[in-house]
């Protein structure tokens, strides 16, 4: 297949989204957690964190802008914070059907049977059945001009991974704690780790590390 602009902007809808969705490459799987103010959550599965900086540390979300229901937007604006928590391959299901678009007063949590973990002094819900979570503090938005999608800034106050997947030297090993990773709209993929390699400096050849 080759396209170029026009043909892009002919294909039908559908077929582009799914066409075009898959052209980034893999994904995380990550849901959202939020509340509203009175306590009531709300859980969604998003692909696209991305990691913006480590000092501080700093995710970027992007959710897409739908006027009628955007209850994990609304919320972060509401209480300032929201868990980002990996998709383990042990609740795929689960996870992705917190993309179904269940009315605000009907918790996803509860719908999907993944379940609240709470952080004394933390106003969003963690998902307890994740290995690896995170509590986020909003610290920017912005509505970008070229699609009036929302970029929102994330800076990581509390983090949660098992001992046994972190390294001597601080990486993480997301294939062992059991996150899967995602493609297009709907392909969810186990993960294996081919190698790791050392630090890329112009005099010396690729080398792995042991
Ligand atoms: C695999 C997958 C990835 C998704 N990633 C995003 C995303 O990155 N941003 C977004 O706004 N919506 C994304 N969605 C759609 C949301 O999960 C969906 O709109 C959800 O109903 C939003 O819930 P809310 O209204 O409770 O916030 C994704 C859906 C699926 C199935």
């Amino acid at each position: 297949m080759h396209l170029q602009s026009t043909d892009l902007d002919g294909l039908e809808s559908r077929y582009r989204a799914a066409l075009v969705n898959s052209l980034s490459g893999f994904k995380p799987a990550n849901l959202v957690g939020t509340a509203d103010h009175t306590g009531h959550s709300n859980l969604a599965i998003m692909s696209s964190v991305v990691h913006l900086g480590s000092h501080p540390p700093l995710l970027a979300l992007i959710i897409r802008p739908n006027p009628t229901a955007r209850h994990t937007l609304d919320n972060i604006l509401d209480t300032g914070c929201y868990t980002i928590n990996h998709v383990g391959n042990q609740f795929v299901e689960a996870a992705h059907q917190t993309a179904a678009r269940y009315p605000r007063e009907q918790s996803e949590f509860a719908a999907t049977g993944l379940e609240e973990h709470w952080v004394e002094g933390f106003a969003a819900p963690f998902v307890k059945q994740a290995s690896i979570r995170m509590g986020l503090r909003l610290r920017e938005h912005q509505q970008l001009e070229i699609n009036d999608t929302h970029f929102l800034i994330g800076e990581i106050v509390l983090v949660d991974v098992p001992d046994h997947c972190v390294g001597d030297d601080g990486s993480v090993d997301i294939s062992a704690a059991g996150s899967v990773a995602l493609s297009g709209l709907d392909s969810y993929h186990d993960t294996r780790r081919l190698r790791r390699m050392a630090y890329a400096k112009p005099d010396l050849p690729p080398t792995p590390v042991a």
